[in-house]
């Protein structure tokens, strides 16, 4: 059987501040779900929340980017915003950025990440939702489970893993994609990846046979105002075991944390910090960004699950290094590189400062410069 897995996310409202969600706004949304299925629009649907974002993990046969689907998600967050208004929660509606549904929700404000598969004999997959990040936080995630051997052994030995996996990376400004086949584009996909404030991973495929390895909630990054503002907290969708990472290797990058964009005011950086679910409030500084796991078996369509696969001790280890990484962090303050560089920044008053002083910017004989890292020639032997 054909199944469509669509997790489309929001944040509709915070409770307190940026923090959590409120749970007659959760209830509400989990409403619309619930109807959703009882109308048999969709074989199944999960609410799952992190930090201040709600994501509907939904099931049915209608395909990719459909309008009815896309709609049941946009109508729930409606309704859960009439909810968060109500009790005036902070940012209520926050990425609703349309007036009115308009036959799809990208570029709408939430987020979605679709695939459509061929259910297996077993079907295990996990939704991954981070808070106070931006989805190029999955990049290196996604680079260790599908392309690095020190992480999922599976590539080396695993005769259906053997041939590797392709990559499709996504310029944030020009809108382009290119597909990166590794392990031979491997330093190809780096290039680009690496670069996170600009390149994102859109989804993985399998080599031996093209299949739908992952995919992320990257399609339309949220542009205000015509500029690019790439902090919606993320979900992504990663199939697992035979022929794709075991559910082990799938978790497992985020055992050695690493650092993120986003945090206070979505203008820091700091450490992805992976936990349970009833951990996911934010709250020290506005973070450190969360990540949780929730897994879940498909069966005939239906969600088995979720199961929350961060709720481990063995994760106990990372949770305490993204705490000193916290702490040191947090001890430059205003100070770049905790604080992003004014480019990165999702607000900043530079332009206005800078117009104000702008006549006490005297010249002292230094010859004007071109900003770094615009590109070519720039070689450093
Ligand atoms: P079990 O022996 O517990 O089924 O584990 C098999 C496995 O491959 C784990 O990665
Ligand atoms: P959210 O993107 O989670 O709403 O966080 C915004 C913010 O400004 C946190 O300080
Ligand atoms: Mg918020
Ligand atoms: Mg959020
Ligand atoms: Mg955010």
């Amino acid at each position: 059987m054909k199944v469509t897995i669509s997790v489309i996310k929001a944040d509709i409202g915070g409770y307190v501040g940026h923090s959590s969600t409120h749970p007659e706004v959760v209830a509400k949304v989990e409403e619309y779900a619930k109807a959703g299925v009882e109308k048999g629009t969709l074989l199944d649907a999960s609410v799952i929340t992190c930090g201040d974002d709600i994501a509907i993990v939904m099931t049915h046969t209608k395909g990719k980017d459909n309008e009815e689907i896309h709609k049941l998600a946009w109508d729930a967050f409606v309704a859960g915003t009439e909810v968060a208004k109500k009790l005036k929660l902070y940012g209520a509606g926050q990425d609703l950025l349309a007036d009115a549904f308009s036959g799809n929700v990208k570029g709408m404000g939430p987020g979605v990440a679709e695939m459509e598969i061929e259910e297996r004999k077993s079907e295990p997959f996990i939704v991954y939702f981070a808070d106070k990040t931006s989805p190029s936080a999955w990049n290196l995630a996604l680079y260790e489970m599908f392309a690095d051997p020190m992480n999922t052994a599976g590539l080396v030995i695993d005769p259906s893993m053997h041939d590797g996996f392709t990559f499709e990376v996504m310029d944030v400004y020009s809108g382009k994609a290119v597909k990166l086949e590794t392990p031979r584009e491997l330093y190809d996909l780096l290039v680009f990846i690496g670069a996170t404030s600009r390149y994102v991973v859109r989804a993985v495929y399998r080599n031996r046979d093209g299949e739908i390895a992952a995919v992320a909630s990257t399609q339309k990054l949220s542009l205000m105002a015509g500029r690019y503002v790439g902090k919606d907290d993320p979900v992504l969708i990663v199939r697992c075991q035979s022929g794709f990472p075991a559910v082990g290797e799938a978790l497992e990058p985020f055992a050695r944390p690493w650092l993120v964009e986003g945090w206070m005011r979505g203008s820091h950086t700091g450490p992805l910090m992976p936990v349970s679910f009833k951990e996911a409030k934010p709250t020290r500084f506005d973070g450190p960004p969360r990540v949780i796991a929730a897994g879940y078996q498909l069966c005939e369509g239906k969600l088995v699950g979720p199961n929350d696969l961060f709720d481990d001790p063995a994760f106990d280890d990372a949770r305490n290094r993204c705490a000193l990484l916290a702490n040191q962090l947090r001890r430059q303050g205003i100070f770049e590189p905790h604080r992003l560089p004014p480019e990165e920044m999702e607000y900043t008053t530079l332009p206005k400062v800078l117009e104000k002083l702008k006549d006490r910017f005297v010249d002292i004989g230094e010859p004007e410069a071109k900003a770094p890292g615009s590109g070519e020639g720039e070689i450093h032997e």
